[in-house]
């Protein structure tokens, strides 16, 4: 009895840490987990890691929050970019294309919500999208806002 109790406890316990943890996660944090930087950079500027394939500079990418919502939901079919968005091709549709199979060669990346593609897509506009030249306060977007943060330093004010 007293033991059912205290597993019941902690499976509240879990459920109270994991919720809120979800419910704030800010754009920084879905790029981070989603390993957009693999490809990408630390600081999407295209400096990805050698072991994945190269993603261009989102600091320099043309589309509008729209195109890039589009993008990151729906993935490039036929290259490396995958699609984000849960249920993409096959729940909700994409390029307008009817909702179906996910296409040939589309590759499947983190599967988000459309609120965290929201999230994600406010963050990339207002930190990324027209920055080529990084300084410091941009850095520290992707850095819990800390400007100090060793990643950080070699940037200009
Ligand atoms: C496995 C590598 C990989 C991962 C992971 C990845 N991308 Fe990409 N991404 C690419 C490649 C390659 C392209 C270029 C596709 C093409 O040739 O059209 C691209 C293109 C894009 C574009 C279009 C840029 C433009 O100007 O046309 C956006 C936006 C983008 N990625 C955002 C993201 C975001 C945000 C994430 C994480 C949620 C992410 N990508 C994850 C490889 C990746």
């Amino acid at each position: 009895m007293a033991r059912s109790f205290v597993m019941a406890l902690a499976a509240v316990a879990t459920l109270a840490l994991v919720v809120p943890a979800h419910a704030q996660d800010g754009g920084a944090n879905v790029w981070l987990k989603s390993a957009c930087a693999n490809c990408h950079g630390n600081l999407a500027d295209g400096d990805g890691d050698p072991a994945y394939p190269p993603g261009p500079s989102l600091r320099k990418t043309k589309l509008d929050a729209d195109l890039l919502r589009e993008t990151i939901s729906c993935g490039r079919p036929g290259t490396k970019m995958p699609f984000h968005l849960d249920g993409a091709y096959t729940k909700t549709s994409c390029y307008g294309v009817p909702v179906g199979a996910v296409p040939d060669q589309t590759a499947k990346g983190a599967q988000l919500t459309e609120q965290q593609i929201k999230t994600l897509v406010d963050f990339l506009v207002a930190n990324v999208v027209g920055q080529a030249r990084l300084n410091k306060k941009y850095c520290a977007a992707f850095n819990e806002g800390n400007q100090n943060a060793p990643e950080c330093l070699q940037y200009p004010q």
